[in-house]
Order: structure tokens, then sequence, then C-alpha cells
């Protein structure tokens, strides 16, 4: 094992809570979460939700906090390196490639959706957001930007200048991103987060109180009201059905399972790493809870009484029902409605605004695992290390931005490695965690230097239900997504593979970025055997 030295570290223990809780925070509760719950009908979705959040979430959290300080204490940062010291095998330290393509690829088409977000504040800062009462023209617009239409298309958008530019604002993006990462965990991800993530729960606020005050915008209209708004969200039943019936929907337990993964960045591979670098005896069982909450706040105080509740009241509930493709809600229903509302110009901006940060501080926590693995297997400086990254993820920008039409590209992405590799990785670190470290181990480890009291009963939980419950839903997951026929006459998604050229380039192009970290794993693993017996020499 190797000496401890650590190479950055967190400055405080609020300085990592609000990265952690930085990185849970993102487009996830603003964009995806509300879309979910209207969907599937507030109250039902919510106890699927609750059920994943204890069951699921939580559990995964404190397994990769615990594992994560462990790591740290024995000199490891990166996956692959915490993977092989916990689980003493040569296969261990490959599941390392699943912790390194889950952030690394999932950053190349989420800095892509940050970069609509700072478009959208951008223009709303110049007053350049309004097409008119008629939702077609936010449609068109949007379709226009991101290149809906046709391949490449997004490159340009006629007439709009750099206000219009897609690729103009991901440059952006990708500079202030590689640029904090380059700056370290304390100068550049904790210095971010500590005003980043105040100042996007006041615009969250702010947002907010404007969106409870709005009362019925147009008396021809007197049902579409802020109170029946709430209603239409959190109502545990939706007319015309019941609540067992929609708690029977497997489809929405499988949906709201993939949203807490999703939501609290567990199975990214990311807590493991921050976690790794906390003093070693930090309240990690506080430091996890209060990330969590944190999360839940932005998610169910905010996300979920701004989004749905505001385009209900001025759409209506066919508009929040069925909104305009994936996006709809946000980028397309949200602008018209913003047009509608006194101080429309300033909201919208809070909104993107507050997405925009609530990105910023994702979408840098998916850079810094492969970052700490570089460095700390292959003994690469902060240059080359940020250097290889950026260049690794903006190959797969370039690709998902110029794969355009239908969002093909990152669709498939968010498929593949945001939903169906994410489930893999929570799995292969629950098994890690409950049944290779072991449990009771676990829970010591976690207890160490808690000051809240962990019940025991979370050690049957871990080893016992979360496992179970995950592999039901993954195999339910799988069973409907990946072997049943697609909707409507579409391919499933393994025979998307084999028939659309665009889907096989990204999972070839995803597939050689995995090949690329598996060699540099194997370096990895030769350099620590190295380092390994050399100090077993020093010690003879
Ligand atoms: N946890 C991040 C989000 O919700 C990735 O967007």
């Amino acid at each position: 094992m190797q000496d401890f030295r650590p190479r950055d570290s967190w400055t405080s223990r609020i300085g990592v809570i609000l990265a952690v809780t930085g990185s849970a925070v993102g487009l996830g509760n603003f964009l995806r979460f509300p879309g979910l719950a209207a969907k599937y009908g507030g109250g039902a979705f919510m106890v699927a939700y609750l059920c994943a959040f204890l069951l699921l979430g939580l559990p995964i959290a404190f397994a990769e906090w615990s594992m994560g300080r462990y790591g740290g204490r024995h000199g490891f940062n990166s996956s692959p390196g915490i993977y092989r010291l916990v689980w003493k095998s040569r296969i261990a330290p490959y599941f390392g490639i699943l912790a390194m393509i889950v952030p690394v690829c999932i950053y190349m088409y989420y800095v892509y959706i940050e970069a609509w977000c700072l478009a959208y504040s951008a223009r709303y800062l110049f007053g350049r957001m309004d097409f008119g009462a008629d939702p077609s023209g936010y449609e068109r617009f949007f379709a226009q930007f991101v290149g809906i239409h046709a391949h490449g298309e997004s490159l340009s958008t006629p007439g709009e200048g750099l206000l219009g530019s897609a690729v103009f604002f991901l440059i952006l993006c990708f500079v202030l991103n590689f640029t904090l990462i380059y700056r370290g965990l304390s100068k550049g991800i904790e210095w971010f987060c500590r005003w980043a993530m105040p100042a996007l729960v006041v615009c969250g606020l702010l947002v907010l109180i404007r969106v409870l005050t709005l009362g019925t915008p147009d008396p021809a209209k007197p049902d579409q009201n802020i109170l029946n708004g709430l209603g239409y969200m959190w109502n545990p039943v939706k007319p015309g059905t019941t609540f067992w019936q929609e708690l029977a929907n497997a489809e929405m337990w499988m949906a709201a399972a993939g949203q807490i993964f999703f939501s609290l960045s567990v199975g990214f591979g990311i807590i493991i790493t921050y976690a790794s670098y906390v003093k070693k005896d930090d309240d990690i069982a506080l430091s996890c809870l209060t990330a969590c909450a944190g999360n839940e706040f932005c998610e169910v105080a905010l996300g979920g009484l701004i989004t749905v509740p505001a385009a209900f009241v001025f759409l209506g509930p066919q508009v929040v029902q069925n909104p305009p493709g994936t996006f709809g809600l946000g980028f397309m229903a949200l602008p018209h409605v913003f047009s509608q509302m006194p101080l429309g110009n300033v909201v919208g901006f809070l909104f993107f605004f507050l997405l925009f940060l609530s990105a910023v501080t994702s979408s840098l926590s998916m850079l810094q695992p492969a970052v700490a693995f570089l460095e700390e297997g292959l003994g690469l400086h902060r240059k080359a290390s940020v250097a290889l990254l950026g260049f690794i993820t903006a190959l797969g920008s370039t690709g998902v931005v110029f794969f355009s039409k239908d969002l093909l590209a990152l669709d498939t992405l968010d498929f593949w490695i945001g939903t169906f590799c994410l489930y893999a990785l929570a799995a292969f670190q629950t098994i890690l965690f409950g049944w290779v470290l072991g449990a009771k181990s676990g829970m010591a480890e976690l207890r160490r230097g808690a000051e809240i009291h962990i019940p025991e009963s979370l050690r049957y939980v871990i080893q016992y239900v979360t496992p179970v419950y995950l592999f039901v839903v993954f195999g339910f997951w799988l069973r409907q997504n990946i072997f049943a026929a697609g909707a409507e006459g579409q391919p499933n998604r393994l025979r998307q593979l084999v028939t659309d050229p665009v889907a096989a380039a990204v999972m070839i192009f995803v597939a050689a970025v995995a090949v690329l970290f598996g060699l540099f794993i194997a370096q990895a693993v030769r350099n620590w055997r190295r380092a390994e017996a050399a100090a077993e020499e020093v010690a003879i």
C-alpha cells in the first residue's frame, strides 16, 4: 500500500458538502424530475420516488462515501485504485472502466445542455427571447438552435449571430469547466461551488416566489390557477384512475429509481472520488445525509414547485402532460410561459441562469474522477491530464453537436451511458460494499467519526434489500427497454445499434474510450504493483 500523501484536498467540511450537493443538484432536478412527476401523477410517483431514495439512493450514497474515504486513507482517489484496494482481485480495477466512461461520456452531452442553459439566460439578458404569443415560435427557435431537423444544422442559426450559436456557448462552457478543473479541487471545484450553490438557491427562491404569486393570470380560464397547478403536480390521484392503479405501474417504479440515481449522482463514480479527499475521521455519515437532503430540497421544493405549476397556469394541463419532445417543458413551454408573465424576462434569466449554475457544478464533478485517475494511475501532471481529458470529451461533444438530427447522438448516450451503465455501476458498487468489503466492515467505516446514530438495520438494507431492489428494477428495465420490441414499429435499442449508423458510431466511439481507459488501467496497475514492491523492499 502507498503512503497517504494527498495531492489535493477539500479545505473544509462545508466545502465538500457543497461540492457533493453541487454534483447532485443539476439539470435532473429542474428539468427531468418535474417532467416525470407530472407524467406519472405526483402522489403515486412520490411513493415510488421515496422508496427509491430510502432503499437505493441513500444506501448506495453511504457506500460510496465510505469506500471513498477508505480509499483516500490508503492513498487512492480513483475508482480503479479503490476497487483494487477493496477487492483483492486482478479484475477489480477493470470495473473502473465503467467508473471512467460513465462520468466522462455523460459529460459529453450534459455540457451541451449546459450550453443551451447559458445561451437562454444570455438571450434573456439581452432581451432576445421573445418569439411572440404563439408557442410555435419557441419550438421553431429551439429546433433550429439545436439542429433537430438535420445533422449539423445546429452549427448556425441564421440571422442570430453568436447569441444563436449553440457551439459558441458550448465552447464557453468547455473553457469554464476545464479552467476550474485545472485549478484543482479546492481552488477550482470547491471555490466555484461555494458561491454557485447559494446563488442558485437564491435564484430558485426568487423564481418560486414569482410562480407561487401568479394567481389566475387569465380570468377567461379560471381553472388554470396556481392552486390547481400545484394540485396537478402533487395530487395523489389523476382523474379516471385510482391511487393503487397508479402505484401498480412498473414503468413508474423504474423511472423513479433511474431518477434517484441520476439526481443524487450515485452510480456515477463521482461521490467515491470526492469522498476520497476528506480527512480520515470526518463525519461522512452526516455529510452524506446533508448533501442528499440539499439535493432533495432543490429537486422537490424548487424543481417540483416551479416548472409544472407555471406551465399549467399559462398553457393548461394538455401541454404539461404532452410537452413537445424530451426537452419541451424546459426549453419550449417555459420560455412561452415567461413571455406571458409579468417580469417574464427577469424570471427567464434567473431560471436559466440557475439551471446553468447547477449544470456546471455537476459537469465539473464528471471530470474529476478521470483527472484523479490519470494523475494517480499514470503519474500525469495536471496540465497533461486535463489536456488529454479535454481532447477526449471535445471529440465526443463534437459528435453530439454534429449528429443533431432528432438529438440522436445525445439520446443514444443518455440511454446507454446515462441509464444502462449507471444501473450497472451502481449494482457493482452495491455488491462491492455489501458483499466484498462486507456490510459489517463497511458499516464500521461509515460509523468512524460519525456523531449521528447509524441504525444497525442499515446494514441489512445495504446487504440484502438494496441489491434485490436494484436487480429487480434493473431486470424489468432491461426486459422493457432492451429485449422487448421498440414502440410503434421502431427497432428496439439493441437492434437500433445495427440499423442506425449514427447510434452505432456513437457506441463505437464509447467502446474506443472504454478500451483506452482499459489500457490506462492496465498501466496503472503495473505502476501500483511496482510502487508496492518498492515499498515492501524498503520495509524489509
Ligand atoms: N446529478 C446531476 C443532475 O441531476 C447529474 O443533473
